[in-house]
């Protein structure tokens, strides 16, 4: 335990991670670690416990959200550095061609959008974003009319420029040079052919995505109104794309970065579907679990991670017949651990599979310090069904729990939130 290293590798602000709490996590689970079997960080998130762990183990990690299993990937399996080297002069080709092209089609507006932010005048800057053409106002047109929803741009992705972020989101939660960078080191990402790399250029675009996004606090569940939000919005717009991506690049390429010679699994599935998975019954030893504390669903926080990911021209999503504020995907995963009336049946479920295949297990939940004072109605589980259950199924005493004081960093306003962190340990 001395010698943790507390290797921390960030990609998003990212709601219940645990980086801050790694030592916590790490010196009451060491003893129910099995170092010859693999760790399985089973909704890794941000990964952050993979990570910290990458160093002393095998690592399996899964999330049902997809950009998670990017960061995984990216975090777990980049392993050669020397991978950059090799392709850097092609990705600058790459994104310079998408750029060149994308400047021909809306150069005029990224021309006015830079002399609007130096302006700084907030009336003009939200005139010209209101008429910048997009899916979702309808105004787009290009090549000859031919272009003017998303299934014309679906059925031509193949001869045009990647211009999703451009025709989507570029008045929006990023501007228009903006969504003209996000593209180009899209395209340039796919080009390449290396696999290992391919995640880790687009964990780095994750991490510059979250630094220029004109939403609240990193995330993307909604982009800020205009008008109430002019300070963030000219500081957010002068911020390049490229530079914070090169930037998290380099933080790959350092010699911090930890590299393992380990053969680490990263899975994109609802936890439900690892359960018939037979690697996993046999090669992992010890699972953390760090499910979701709150209906809040993670699909709908990071859903443009998911679409830089999966670049596929998706659909406008409507609510009730109307646009969505956070202009939204069509299909976003719902997750019935998000969900009060699922939540706990779930996690049942996870304690059963785990004794029946001789696993030990780490279950975290935040819950309010105070339960008088503070609010546990969006909480999807009380703690003490959760410890009761744990109880049942393991034994009382093959159960440990441990608390910490924690403060949720991710709302840094009055919302501040005191919990105590609980750690479950179950012993098979
Ligand atoms: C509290 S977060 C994990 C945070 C993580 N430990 C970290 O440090 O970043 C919970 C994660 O569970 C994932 N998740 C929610 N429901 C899931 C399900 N049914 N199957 C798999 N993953 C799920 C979410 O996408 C989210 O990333």
């Amino acid at each position: 335990m001395e010698n943790f290293s507390n290797d921390v590798f960030t990609i998003l602000n990212y709601q219940g991670s645990k980086k801050n709490l790694l030592n916590f996590i790490y010196k009451n689970t060491i003893d129910v670690i099995d170092e010859k079997k693999a760790v399985f960080d089973i909704f890794a998130g941000s990964c952050s416990v993979g990570y910290a762990l990458k160093r002393y183990y095998r690592i399996f990690a899964n999330d049902s959200e997809v950009y998670s299993s990017v960061i995984a990937k990216a975090l777990l399996q980049y392993n050669n550095k020397l991978l950059w080297d090799t392709y850097e002069a092609q990705f600058e080709k790459f994104y310079q061609k998408n750029h060149n092209d994308l400047i021909n089609l809306f150069g005029e507006y990224v021309v006015k959008e830079k002399e609007l932010i130096q302006e700084k005048d907030v009336q003009k800057i939200k005139n010209f974003y209101d008429n910048y053409p997009t899916v979702w106002n309808g105004y787009l047109s290009l090549y000859n009319n031919t272009i003017r929803t998303t299934k014309d741009l679906k059925i031509k992705k193949d001869e045009i420029p990647y211009m999703l972020f451009t025709t989507y989101y570029a008045n929006t939660y990023f501007g228009v040079h903006q969504s003209i960078e996000i593209d180009s080191i899209r395209y340039a990402i796919e080009l390449l052919e290396d696999n290992a790399l391919q995640n880790v250029l687009l964990a780095a675009l994750f991490y510059a995505m979250k630094e220029c996004t004109f939403s609240k606090d990193g995330h993307m569940a909604q982009p800020l109104s205009i008008e109430n939000n002019k300070t963030k919005l000219f500081s957010v717009r002068q911020k390049s794309i490229l530079e914070y991506f090169q930037r998290k690049l380099s933080e790959f390429q350092s010699s911090d970065f930890v590299i393992s010679s380990h053969d680490n699994v990263v899975f994109n599935k609802p936890i439900s579907e690892i359960y018939n998975i037979d690697r996993v019954k046999q090669e992992v030893g010890f699972i953390y679990a760090d499910p979701p504390y709150t209906d809040m669903q993670y699909s709908r926080y990071y859903h443009l991670l998911n679409t830089v990911t999966l670049y596929d021209y998706d659909d406008i999503s409507l609510y009730r017949g109307k646009i969505s504020k956070g202009l939204y995907r069509e299909d976003r995963f719902q997750s019935p651990l998000s969900q009060r009336s699922t939540a706990l049946d779930q996690t049942s479920i996870l304690f059963d599979y785990c004794k029946a295949n001789r696993m030990n297990l780490a279950l975290s939940y935040a819950y309010p310090r105070d339960t008088k004072q503070q609010a546990t109605n969006r909480y999807t589980m009380n703690i003490e069904d959760i410890i009761e259950t744990a109880e049942k199924k393991f034994g009382r005493n093959k159960i440990n729990v441990f608390t910490e004081e924690y403060e949720h960093s991710n709302n840094r306003n009055k919302d501040t939130k005191k919990v105590l962190e609980y750690l479950i340990v179950c012993k098979y």
